[in-house]
């Protein structure tokens, strides 16, 4: 029942000392340095969606600049990204009510079965991890098979639920932009199944007694297609570029994209999956909503490579095919960290 209370119940226990469990190797701690702050070519990238469906100097604009990031930092920033603000505030309101319920009703979400279709638990990924992480996580599969409203925590089943409608309908934009990115066809992404499953996910990081010990996140590339993600204005999260730690900056209606191992793969490295990690720095507890395309829906079979189309002479396939289930299966073993499964692809 200890477990069960997560990182949050031994925050809310108010141990002073960081347990050793929880200590991060050094190198983990200190292995890149910060970006500087004052060098522009630091700058995590914002992308205006605006105009993108109204003009097509601004759509040309906007893929260039998708191209571009998805090339040099695997991850920027979207604004006017049609999802309505009350949304976006309403669900990151939903993960303090649910992680604020008492342990006794949280408890029956709770597992390690990673199948289920709603799943609360504390470092699911602890067998596979360097690190326990200081936070708390429940996760939603919701397309394509949702979980039925009452399995669902009555304190965020309505926007969970509404989140996940717009993060398809962003997705469906996200993946036209990216596949004229890649000089493709708009919907070639689509087709092929990029956007069929989606999870959403909850992250909760209690304040910590000596956050300079751990991290929130280990540094990790994540798996599947792309990610997106909505951070509340505590900040910590940090992406690696050119082998510095830049922050992503709290931007309460931005949301924050970032490409996945198997997009890097399709696209044969043009486009890149970057680490990234979350450092602890608040004095409240810091949340974040996030939607994940192509990680959970395993009863996908087809195969992944890089695609034909861009394939030639000059750029012969860099990885060999995989499935989302080997893909799964791997992180299950090596630990949810893209970069072994691409090794594993060569
Ligand atoms: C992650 O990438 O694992 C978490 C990111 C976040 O919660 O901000
Ligand atoms: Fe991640």
């Amino acid at each position: 029942d200890e477990t069960k209370a997560g990182v949050k119940g031994l925050a809310d226990a108010g141990i002073t000392d960081l347990p050793r469990f929880f200590h991060a190797p050094p190198h983990l701690l200190h292995g890149s340095p910060a970006a500087p702050a004052d060098d522009p070519s630091y700058v995590f990238p914002i992308i205006d969606l605006d105009g993108a469906w109204e003009d097509p100097d601004k759509r040309n604009r906007i893929v260039g600049e998708i191209r571009e990031a998805s090339a040099n930092w695997g991850f920027f920033h979207v604004v006017n990204h049609g999802v309505p603000a009350r949304v976006v505030d309403e669900m990151k309101a939903g993960a303090h009510r649910f992680f604020e319920l008492d342990v006794k009703q949280k408890k029956e979400y709770f597992g390690r079965d990673m199948t289920k279709k709603v799943v609360y638990n504390t470092n699911f990924d602890l067998y596979s991890s360097p690190a326990a992480n200081w936070r708390d996580t429940i996760l939603f599969h919701m397309a394509p098979n949702p979980p039925e409203p009452e399995q669902l925590p009555t304190c965020c089943r309505e926007i969970v639920t509404e989140f996940s409608k717009e993060m398809l309908n962003l997705g469906d934009v996200l993946f036209q932009l990216l596949s004229e990115a890649l000089g493709l066809r708009s919907n070639h992404l689509k087709e092929i199944g990029c956007l069929e499953g989606m999870d959403t996910a909850y992250n909760y990081y209690p304040v910590c007694p000596e956050p300079e010990l751990t991290l929130g996140a280990t540094q990790h590339t994540d798996t599947g297609f792309i990610t997106v993600l909505a951070q509340d204005d505590i900040g910590g999260l940090q992406v690696l570029h050119r082998n510095r730690w830049v922050d992503v900056p709290p931007m309460s209606q931005g949301l924050v994209v970032n490409l996945g191992t198997l997009l890097q793969v399709m696209s044969n490295d043009k486009f890149t999956s970057v680490e990234h990690r979350v450092v602890l720095k608040g004095a409240e507890p810091r949340v974040s909503a996030i939607s994940f395309f192509g990680i959970g829906y395993t009863l996908n079979t087809r195969l992944y490579g890089p695609v034909e189309e861009l394939l030639s002479e000059d750029n012969p396939p860099k990885y060999k095919k995989t499935t989302i289930k080997d893909l799964v299966a791997h992180a299950y073993k090596q630990g949810l960290d893209g970069t072994s499964f691409l090794h594993h692809l060569k």
